[in-house]
């Protein structure tokens, strides 16, 4: 059985309480292989912020434990950096317990499909395993209205409400809260560009659990340059929409502490493949493509630490 601090890992706990001081967010980036693993560590570093790599248990079950642990080991990371490995979405008491046995410094039990009490149940029994262990929890309360994802079950939106949130909290012991204002898994989010989170929910929370760190999934800002690459390039992803950045930064700056994305950087990866295919139809050989991918993430990730997390420049060196 291994422990985060082996791997040079941190808990959230204190990145979250500085980012809830200074009014910004750490960015919670999904990987799944090396190019994503080395492009988003890569872009925390060189912009010296602190940063959450997230694995979905698909990823998990993608990647295998021993090569992801041996990748990790691999990136010499030092606890000054201020980097953890997150469980992104884990559905059982037994996924999350493993992942921390792996070496995560932090879980994700998503029971926000579950009645309200198996819900605080589950959370609770996750906390206590993780809490024995110094490592950290984020659970769900709400549901996010899911287009085109396997993460969310239903296409009905239940907004988090405060006060549940308030006893959630209090009853689980949970280190962070997901909750459900408006964002949703997936490249395709709203159905116009006029819809607005709901702040008066952030808002609410912020007054009933003053310094809790709250966290956005599904909160990808599709960005439209990504979209038309791939579209002109043999894609087809009409309609895809995102979160405005604008919002996002709003939230950044109130007490959201994590905001997640992945389907951003799937789509980085996926448009500079395709453009290369289309542009180099000669090129065959994967490193030249997978480099590409690799650097579009790096991009991306760095434009989004800078231009939404508002995280560069927090770690200190150690
Ligand atoms: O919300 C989570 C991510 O988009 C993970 O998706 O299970 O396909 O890796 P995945
Ligand atoms: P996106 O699909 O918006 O990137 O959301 C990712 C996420 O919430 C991972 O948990
Ligand atoms: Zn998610």
């Amino acid at each position: 059985m291994a422990k985060y601090t082996d791997f040079g890992l941190a808990n959230t706990h204190d990145m979250f309480a500085d980012a809830y001081a200074n009014g910004y967010a750490i960015g919670a980036f999904n990987f799944y292989n090396m190019e994503t693993f080395s492009a988003i560590l890569m872009a925390a570093r060189d912009t010296h912020s602190p940063i959450i790599m997230a694995v979905s248990e698909s990823a998990l079950r993608y990647m295998g434990d021993e090569m992801l642990m041996s990748m990790v080991r691999g990136a010499n990371i030092k606890p000054h950096e201020q980097i953890a490995l997150h469980l992104d979405h884990g559905h059982s008491f037994e996924s999350c317990a493993h992942a921390i046995d792996l070496g995560f410094s932090s879980v994700m039990i998503d029971a926000s499909a579950m009645p309200f009490q198996e819900n605080i149940n589950l959370a609770r029994r996750v906390v206590e395993y993780a809490h024995a262990r110094n490592a950290a929890v984020e659970a769900e309360l709400g549901t996010l209205a899911g287009f085109e994802d396997e993460n969310t079950n239903s296409d009905a939106e239940i907004f988090t409400r405060p006060s549940d949130a308030v006893e959630f909290v209090s009853r689980t012991g949970t280190d962070s809260l997901a909750v459900a204002i408006g964002t949703s898994h997936g490249a395709y989010k709203r159905k116009n560009d006029n819809e607005s989170l709901r702040f008066d929910i952030l808002a609410e929370l912020e007054v009933k659990l003053p310094g809790f760190p709250i966290v956005l999934h599904g909160a990808s800002c599709i960005p439209r340059v990504l979209v038309d690459i791939i579209n002109q390039n043999g894609g087809k992803m009409p309609g895809a929409r995102g979160i405005p950045i604008d919002q996002l930064k709003r939230a950044a700056k109130m007490n959201v502490c994590k905001i997640n994305v992945d389907s951003d950087n799937r789509m980085a990866f996926t448009a500079a493949i395709r453009e290369m295919f289309s542009t180099q139809p000669d090129v065959f050989n994967p490193r030249e493509y997978l480099d590409a991918a690799k650097t579009a993430v790096y991009d991306n990730t760095v434009g989004e630490i800078v231009n939404i997390m508002n995280s560069a420049n927090r770690v200190v060196s150690g």
